[in-house]
């Protein structure tokens, strides 16, 4: 069964957005219907409804979330409106040679959504710029293995 999910992507240099397109791809393939939003001028109203959403993101400023990420990350830490109706997921990317602070970004989106009270669909992927892995590969492959495992057995709902 289908699971419509969108993606919400938080990028400094495109990594991301580029990540998010490519598992858009592929959970399309997939069957799922997947829509591509950037993160810049999104409020904490883009959860109302709830429904299932990927974080996809990057880490700057050692262990912030990307610039066109601080206002959705400030409106709901200011807003902290209840999220009981949202499942998420994350697709961090950081650099392991910042060590500390290694994908934090996609980590403070985990904190603030789990603590509104979402429910987090599997673990977070993280990827290190560092590894040699291509990014929008290993989060292609992931996401459909994601929506597979974690989304397809509750119907999207839960
Ligand atoms: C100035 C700068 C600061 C960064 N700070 C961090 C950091 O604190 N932690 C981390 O894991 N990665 C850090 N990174 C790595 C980026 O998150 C990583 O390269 C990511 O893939 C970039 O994705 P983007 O193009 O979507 O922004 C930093 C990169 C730059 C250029």
């Amino acid at each position: 069964m289908g699971i419509r999910i969108t993606l919400l992507v938080g990028t400094m240099t495109g990594t991301a957005e580029m990540v998010a397109q490519e598992a858009q791809q592929a959970l399309r393939a997939a069957g799922h219907e997947a829509e591509v939003r950037m993160m810049d001028g999104l409020g904490a109203d883009v959860f109302e409804g709830g429904g299932v959403f990927l974080i996809c993101t990057s880490t700057y400023g050692f262990g912030n979330v990307p610039d066109n990420a601080q206002d959705l990350v400030e409106s709901l830490e200011t807003v902290r409106p209840k999220l009981d109706g949202v499942t998420y997921g994350v697709i961090a990317l950081g650099d392991g040679t910042y060590g500390d602070t290694f994908c934090r970004g996609g980590e403070r989106f985990d904190q603030l959504l789990a603590e509104l009270g979402a429910r987090r669909a599997g673990e977070l992927l993280r990827h290190d710029a560092n590894s040699g892995d291509v990014p929008e590969e290993v989060a292609a492959r992931w996401a459909v293995a994601w929506a597979q495992e974690h989304l397809v057995p509750l119907g999207g709902t839960a």
